[in-house]
């Protein structure tokens, strides 16, 4: 899971390489490297293990120059983050980046070695140059050279080359990992998305399955894995090129955090007018498409998950279908039942999560009634695959942890809710929804005003190594999002569970020193979450409870109480979210970790 950039051009490429790498570091930040073809057609290579900044200080020391080169951010999956495992890969005159999985490197390296290929890697990237130059040493064509090493690699696959032999050029492939190729002025480029095109052109066209380019400044040749020639026209991306900066914030998620109020409200200001929500805000003609729906399959991972869970709750309260979400990495290689009129709904903060990719790949193959992506990344590999779109709007999110992509998620969700009640069983539900979010900006705005508490609540968090959060219907999936943030950026092990499951086993977890966080909006089941709690305390647990409802509970030094705004019973798990997202954030500043960029993470999973 990792960034490739490259670029060919009249003029010098190594500092806009760079600069293509920074905008995918979000993808992997265990090692960066770089290629370049010198002007004696020599690969120059260049890496380094940890961020691309350390790249940008040992390639300035370096003096390597070049106008044709590649580029990788690593996230390692094969073998250490170290530097032998860092790409570019060389063999012979071949130097090679790769995003992706290669599947049979196994029996692969198995062949190379026996013809005397040495390895200076653990990688599984590394097969595919040692495979090239093998292969470039018997054939005399480079096209079949390359179309015979892609048939043999199994597994998912975005490929840059640069060989010797042919100056001013680049290589690409892929299969089931993205790559872009940018078309300049004079400059081409191959990238992994098109965040990192735009400073450099609007004009790409998306390399397909299976597909060879042939990139040079002012041409770019495509081919199938049979060898024909295959026009494609370019398209221009409606995209800006934006630098996203912490606007005095101390970090990305700090910023993004805050964030969530303009963004829901925008959100309701741009879908709902004076009669209620807009028509077909989820792509021409999806209320008519909605109207027929009878079931919905989510499908998405890590925090896109545990918003499809809420969605799940909403709608099948307010209407007759039936909802199942379920994890990609599941879906995908499951057996599925598709009762006839089933949407299918991918969503996904970044559009290019490989295993929400694959599962969608699948779905198009099914019979569902249609697709619809809920994305915050227009022009993403899961809004071009999708018949229906939903963008979110949430603009660039940088942290790791997700943050405001959820709430985006949920209200996009929550205005598909209202759709669904229009046509179902309720149908004056859809009403109370509304009035419940038309307010939700100003309860969001109260929420806010929590984060002083929050921050100090969050000191006795600081030693703890283990946290438990609780919550029962919608809030059990906003219990899972906020252990997953918890852990995410302060290490420490936290689980979320639905508060009735406890004394189904967790409870043994019990004892003085975990604290319990207990949601608990104020509807039909604080009592029984309650219940919950108190076999926590009789076991001398930490208890935290966040709640909008009067308790006549005692404070006291095992038990607190958070008073939240008073919300909607629709709303609750945007608000209640809040609080979650800054307890994580407080408690992984005392503990002083990288907060945007955590440890063995990436932003964007492109893997399986
Ligand atoms: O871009 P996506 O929404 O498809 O990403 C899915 C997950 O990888 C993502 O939500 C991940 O779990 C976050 N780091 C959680 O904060």
């Amino acid at each position: 899971m990792c960034g490739i950039f490259g670029a060919v051009s009249s003029s010098k490429i190594q500092n806009s390489l760079i600069e293509g790498l920074m905008k995918l570091e979000y993808r992997g930040y265990d090692s960066a490297g770089i290629s370049v073809l010198s002007n004696t057609n020599k690969i120059k290579r260049i890496r380094c293990i940890g961020k691309v900044n350390e790249l940008k200080k040992q390639l300035k020391a370096s003096k390597i120059v070049g106008e044709c080169g590649i580029a990788h951010t690593r996230w390692a999956t094969h073998g250490e983050p170290n530097l032998k495992n860092s790409h570019p890969h060389n063999s012979n005159k071949i130097s090679i980046v790769h995003n992706g999985i290669i599947e049979n490197s196994d029996e692969l390296k198995a062949k190379l070695l026996k013809k005397g290929f040495k390895f200076s890697s653990d990688t599984d990237s590394e097969v595919i140059a040692h495979l090239l130059a093998d292969s470039f040493s018997k054939n005399n064509n480079t096209k079949n050279s390359i179309r015979s090493v892609v048939k043999q690699l199994e597994g998912s696959f975005a490929i840059g080359i640069l060989f010797e032999d042919m100056p001013d050029t680049i290589i690409a492939a892929c299969n089931g990992s993205p790559l872009l190729i940018g078309i300049g002025d004079n400059c081409n480029f191959i990238s992994s998305d098109l965040h990192a095109l735009t400073s450099k052109t609007k004009t790409y066209m998306p390399l397909n399955d299976y597909e060879i380019a042939f990139i040079k400044k002012n041409n770019v040749d495509l081919f199938s894995l049979t060898g024909k020639k295959i026009t494609r026209k370019a398209v221009k991306t409606k995209q800006k090129d934006k630098t996203v900066s912490k606007n005095g914030y101390k970090h990305f998620m700090q910023k993004e955090i805050h964030e969530q109020y303009d963004i829901v409200n925008d959100a309701i200001k741009s879908h709902i007018g004076a009669k209620g929500l807009l028509p077909n805000i989820f792509g021409p003609n999806s209320d008519n498409i909605l109207k027929t729906i009878k079931h919905i399959h989510f499908v998405a991972c890590g925090t896109s998950y545990n918003a499809a869970l809420v969605a799940k709750y909403w709608i099948e309260e307010v209407s007759d279908i039936m909802c199942t979400a379920e994890i990609a990495s599941e879906y995908r290689h499951r057996i599925t039942n598709i009762p006839k009129d089933t949407l299918f709904v991918a969503i996904s903060q970044s559009g290019e999560t490989a295993d929400t990719i694959y599962s969608l790949k699948k779905a198009k193959n099914s019979s569902y009634k249609s697709i619809l992506a809920i994305c915050n990344v227009p022009e993403s590999t899961i809004t071009r695959l999708s018949d229906l779109v939903y963008l979110t709007h949430a603009g660039p999110e940088i942290s790791v942890a997700s943050t405001k992509a959820f709430t985006s998620q949920l209200i996009a969700l929550l205005f598909l809710t209202m759709i669904l009640a229009k046509y179902s069983k309720n149908k004056t539900i859809g009403k109370s929804i509304l009035k419940q979010i038309k307010t939700l900006p100003t309860v969001l705005k109260k929420t806010f005003l929590l984060e002083k508490k929050i921050k100090e609540m969050a000191k006795n968090f600081k030693n703890k190594h283990h946290a438990l959060f609780l919550g029962r219907g919608a809030s059990y999936p906003i219990a899972l999002e906020a252990a997953l943030k918890l852990k995410e950026i302060t290490y420490i092990h936290a689980e979320g569970y639905a508060a009735g499951e406890l004394k189904h086993g967790p409870l043994a977890l019990v004892d003085k020193n975990l604290p319990v966080i207990g949601l608990m909006p104020e509807n039909n089941l604080v009592n029984q979450v309650l219940s919950n709690l108190a076999e926590v305390k009789a076991r001398q647990g930490l208890v935290y409870i966040f709640t909008n409802k009067k308790l006549k509970l005692k404070k006291n030094e095992k038990t607190k109480i958070i008073t939240m705004p008073s919300c909607g019973h629709f709303t609750a798990p945007l608000v209640y979210v809040i609080p979650m997202q800054l307890l994580s954030y407080y408690v992984a500043l005392q503990k002083k970790t990288n907060i945007d960029q955590p440890r063995n993470l990436a932003k964007s999973v492109t893997v399986e």
